[in-house]
């Protein structure tokens, strides 16, 4: 008899990096589609640092993930039985359809990954949630221009490296910072950065200014703390900061320290907006029809770090996004 596999919340974490046994993993009744509603076999399951804050108590953009609840993910995968008018046996969807092998769906909150432009991974990736978020984030809350010289933290990543190479696309300067060489060195032959920074060789303010002789216009904040201390100092006058996300503070065990240069805020009259991909839900097909027109003219790559092991090894692998570990966008083969 086949089974579904899922990965529920057992408990709330305690701060600093997740433990494994927050999670119960178990194998469940395969669930049947009732009239209007389709089972997805689910082929990939993503990894997101916002999944850390989703199984904490307390308030944010969403609720947390109840205890007992199939935790939160994005995933994509087939349809294996359908009883809904729209969807077929054999169609691809992803969705927020959560860490487990099957989904049943009632045809809202997906898309149709259509993989004759891209791998279905890449409908978590690139052309899903971390794509959107590039895009809306740089566009629209950066509002860049042309010409705009574009600093975007964890670089690599399944955001950044979306965010350097639309910056490219809109005629503007990318410079990526990242952890290590090897990340560095991919951000410039192989995402077409103009520039890198490694913020682990030890010298990021001065490497920050080799990089950007001409200032900062846009900074996409993805990190927080001493990396948003070094930016503050180099933005132009009337530059604009989207701030997307603070990786360095989501497995803080005490308070972090505030930013100390936020007076450049006031003196180089800054903008800094946060902003969630869901606030631009309603434009969303405007993203999706622009990222697959760059894919399908080979302008946008997706670099994607895709790991073995199933859901088994969901807590671990979730855990390879705050050490730095993962290269590019992370997802768990299922
Ligand atoms: N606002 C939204 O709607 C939205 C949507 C999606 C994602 N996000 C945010 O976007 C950011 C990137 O997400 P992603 O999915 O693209 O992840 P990712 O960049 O693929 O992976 C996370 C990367 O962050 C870097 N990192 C981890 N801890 C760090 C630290 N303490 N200091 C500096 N860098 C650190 C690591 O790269 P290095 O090896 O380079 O350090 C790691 O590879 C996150 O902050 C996430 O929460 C926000």
């Amino acid at each position: 008899m086949s089974v579904n596999r899922v990965v529920r919340l057992a408990k709330r974490p305690a701060p600093g990096l997740i433990s494994p046994d927050i999670f119960e993993i178990r194998d469940e009744p395969m669930p049947e589609p009732a009239e209007g509603e389709f089972r997805v076999a689910i082929e990939y399951v993503s990894l997101d640092p916002a999944m850390r804050g989703w199984v904490n108590e307390g308030k944010s953009y969403v609720p947390p993930v109840g205890l007992g609840d199939v935790m939160r993910a994005f995933a994509v995968g087939r349809v294996e039985v359908s009883r809904h008018p729209d969807f077929k046996e054999g169609d691809a969807v992803a969705g927020l359809l959560g860490a487990q092998s099957h989904a049943i769906c009632d045809g809202r909150n997906v898309q149709r990954a259509d993989t004759s432009i891209a791998p279905l991974q890449s409908w978590i990736g690139g052309l899903g949630m971390p794509g959107w978020t590039a895009y809306f984030g740089l566009l629209r809350v950066g509002a860049l221009k042309e010409g705009d010289t574009v600093v975007v933290s964890a670089a690599s990543g399944a955001v950044g490296q979306i965010v350097g190479q639309i910056a490219r696309i809109k005629g503007a300067r990318a410079v990526g910072i990242a952890g290590g060489e090897r990340k560095c060195r991919a951000l410039i032959e192989e995402d077409g950065f103009d520039a890198a920074v490694d913020y682990k060789a030890g010298d990021l303010a001065a490497d920050l200014d080799k990089a950007c002789p001409d200032g900062i216009d846009v900074y996409f904040e993805s990190v927080g703390g001493e990396i948003l201390d070094a930016v503050l100092p180099r933005m132009n006058t009337f530059g604009r900061i989207a701030v997307c996300g603070l990786i360095s503070a989501y497995n803080a065990t005490s308070v972090p320290d505030g930013p100390k240069n936020l007076r450049y805020l006031l003196t180089s009259r800054l903008k800094m907006q946060g902003f969630i991909v869901f606030d631009f839900a309603d434009e969303l097909p405007v993203a999706l029809a622009d990222l697959s027109q760059w894919v399908s003219q080979g302008r946008l790559k997706f670099r994607e770090d895709v790991r073995e092991g199933g859901l088994d090894v969901f807590p671990q692998t979730l855990n390879l996004l705050f050490s730095g570990d993962n290269f590019g966008k992370l997802s768990l083969k299922v």
